[in-house]
C-alpha cells in the first residue's frame, strides 16, 4: 500500500534538505560566548519555522541559552515530547574541513557541515515528519511538544532546571530523541542505554617558573613527569581503572545483552581500519562492543605543559595539566565516582608538588527497559521507515538531560538514532547521509502514528 505521508516525504526531500542547510548555517556554538548571538538567532529561526507549521512556539529563557518550546494539538490527547539540541560543537580543527563547517555542502548523497548529524539533521527529520503528517492527514495523530535546548554540547543546566520547574505542565506520555546512532549504515537501531560522564582537569605545580633542568633536574619533582605518573596510576596496562571502588555499582551485562551484542557481529578489524589504528584496545575480558557500551572508562582528553616548540629545551616545567573524563554506566553515581577519582588522584600525587583540581560537570548514565510497549512500537516504526529489522543497542555517548527526563517525567524515553559514529560528530567534516535523513523522517512519522 502506498503511504501518502511517505510519498510526500519523498516528493519534498530536496526542499527539506535546503531548509536543513539553512538551519546548519547558524554557528550555534554554545561553548563560545562570541557565538551567543548566533546561538539565539538559530533558536529564533527554529521557532519561526515551527510557527509557520502552525505550532504555538516560543523561546523560554531561564538563564543560559534559550529553550525552544512548541506545542500542537492532535487527534488523540496523547502527548509526545520531542527533544533535540540546536547547539553544536566548535568547528576546530578548522583547517581539516574540506568545505567550510558552516557552509553545508552535499557530496555523493552526504550532507557535510557542523551539526549535520549532531544534532540538527536528526532533529530536522522530526520537524519534517510533523510537516508531512499535517500536509497529508490534516492534523497530527497525537499532541507534539518540541523541547529543544541550546547547551547540550557545553554542559549547561538550563533545560534540567526548566524540567524540574515545569514538570507539572509538561506531562508527556512519551519522549522521543534522535541524537544517537544506528548500529551501522544498514541496521537501524533503538538505543536503550547511554553512558554518563564526569569531567575534570588537574594541574600539577612545581617551581614558580620553568627552571634549568641541569641546575635542578634530579633535585626537585618534574610536574610533567608527576602528571604522567598520576595518570599511569589511574589505568592499568590492560585497561582496568585502578581507582578503588570505581566498579562497585556497575550493573553487570545481562545474559541476553551479551548474547545480543555477540549477534551483532561487531568487526574489530573494520573499526581499526576506519580509524587507522593497529587494533582495538581496552579492558581485558570484554568484547569491544561491551567495552564501548557497557563498561566505564577513564580517559585523558588533553595533556599539556612544558616546552612545545621546535628542537629541545632543557627545562623543568613549572606546571602540567591533564584534562580527564570518565564515561560511566548504570548504576554508577557521578557524584560518588567523582569523589573516588579526586581522592585517588590526590592520594597518588606526591607531596613534593602542589595539585589543583577543577570540575566540569557530570551526566548520569541511563538504561531503559527494551520490553516497554512504547519502545516496541518505536521499533516497528523504525522497521517501516528503514525497511529493515531494527535492533536494540547501547551507545557510548552521553545526553545529560535524559536522566532528568527519566527521573522527573516518568514516561518511556525512545532513543531513535539516525546517525553513525563514523559521521564524524565533534570532529572535522561532520556529515549525515541523506538516505538516513529520509528514512529517519519516515520513521518519525510512523512513530507518531503508532504511539
Ligand atoms: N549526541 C551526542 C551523544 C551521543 C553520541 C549519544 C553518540 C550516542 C552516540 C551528544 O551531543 C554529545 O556529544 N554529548 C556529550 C555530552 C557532554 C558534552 C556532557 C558527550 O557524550 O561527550
Ligand atoms: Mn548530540
Ligand atoms: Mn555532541
Amino acid at each position: 500500500m502506498v503511504d501518502r505521508t511517505e510519498s510526500y516525504i519523498d516528493a519534498n526531500q530536496q526542499r527539506f534538505v535546503e531548509e536543513l542547510k539553512q538551519y546548519m548555517r547558524f554557528p550555534s556554538v554554545s561553548a563560545q560566548r562570541a557565538h551567543d548571538k548566533d546561538t539565539r538567532a538559530c533558536a529564533e529561526w527554529v521557532v519561526a519555522h515551527l510557527k509557520g507549521l502552525g505550532f504555538d512556539a516560543g523561546l523560554v529563557d531561564v538563564g543560559g541559552q534559550p529553550i525552544v518550546r512548541a506545542l500542537m494539538k492532535g487527534k488523540s490527547s496523547k502527548r509526545v515530547m520531542i527533544y533535540g539540541h540546536y547547539d553544536v560543537q566548535p568547528e576546530d580543527p578548522v583547517a581539516e574541513w574540506k568545505t567550510p563547517p558552516f557552509e553545508p555542502t552535499i557530496r555523493d548523497g552526504i550532507l557535510y557541515g557542523r551539526g549535520a548529524t549532531d544534532d540538527k539533521g536528526q532533529l530536522w527529520a522530526h520537524v519534517k515528519a510533523v510537516e508531512s503528517l499535517l500536509k497529508t492527514e490534516g492534523e497530527l495523530p497525537c499532541e507534539v511538544l518540541f523541547l529543544l535546548e541550546g547547551e547540550e554540547e557545553s554542559g549547561g543546566d538550563a533545560l534540567p532546571r526548566y524540567i524540574r520547574q515545569a514538570k507539572a505542565e509538561l506531562k508527556p506520555d512519551a519522549i522521543v530523541i534522535s541524537d544517537s546512532t544506528m548500529y551501522d549504515a544498514n541496521t537501524p537501531a533503538l538505543t536503550y542505554g547511554l553512558r554518563g560522564l564526569i569531567a575534570m582537569e588537574f594541574t600539577i605545580r612545581g617551581p614558580a617558573a620553568d627552571v634549568h633542568s641541569g641546575a635542578y633536574g634530579g633535585g626537585i619533582a618534574n610536574p610533567a613527569m608527576m602528571t604522567a605518573q598520576i595518570l599511569a596510576a589511574c589505568v592499568s596496562r590492560d585497561g582496568k581503572v585502578l581507582v578503588p571502588h570505581f566498579y562497585d555499582d556497575v550493573v553487570p551485562l545481562q545474559d541476553w545483552e551479551r548474547e545480543s551484542f555477540r549477534k551483532l557481529n561487531f568487526n574489530d578489524q573494520a573499526m581499526a581500519k576506519e580509524l587507522n589504528i593497529p587494533r582495538p584496545h581496552g579492558e581485558a575480558g570484554y568484547s569491544t562492543l561491551e567495552r564501548l557500551w557497557a563498561r566505564p572508562t577513564f580517559e585523558v582528553n588533553g595533556l599539556f605543559g612544558g616546552y612545545q616548540g621546535q628542537r629541545s629545551k632543557t627545562i623543568i616545567p613549572a606546571w602540567a595539566t591533564a584534562k580527564i573524563t570518565c564515561r560511566l554506566v548504570s548504576n554508577q553515581d557521578p557524584a560518588r565516582v567523582h569523589k573516588l577519582v579526586v581522592e585517588h588522584i590526590r592520594s597518588v600525587c606526591p607531596d613534593t608538588v602542589r595539585i589543583e583540581i577543577n570540575d566540569f560537570g557530570t551526566s548520569p548514565p541511563v538504561l531503559f527497559d527494551v520490553n516497554d510497549p512504547t519502545i516496541r512500537a518505536a521499533q516497528e516504526a523504525m522497521r517501516k521507515g528503514f525497511g529493515r529489522e531494527t535492533v536494540f543497542i547501547r551507545c557510548g555517548g552521553s545526553i545529560p538531560v535524559v536522566s532528568t527526563f527519566a527521573e522527573h517525567l516518568g514516561c518511556p524515553v525512545i532513543l531513535m538514532g539516525f546517525g553513525l559514529d563514523s559521521d564524524g560528530p565533534h570532529g572535522p567534516n561532520e556529515h549525515f547521509s541523506l538516505d538516513s535523513f529520509v528514512k529517519g523522517t519516515k520513521s518519525a512519522a510512523h512513530m507518531l502514528r503508532m504511539i
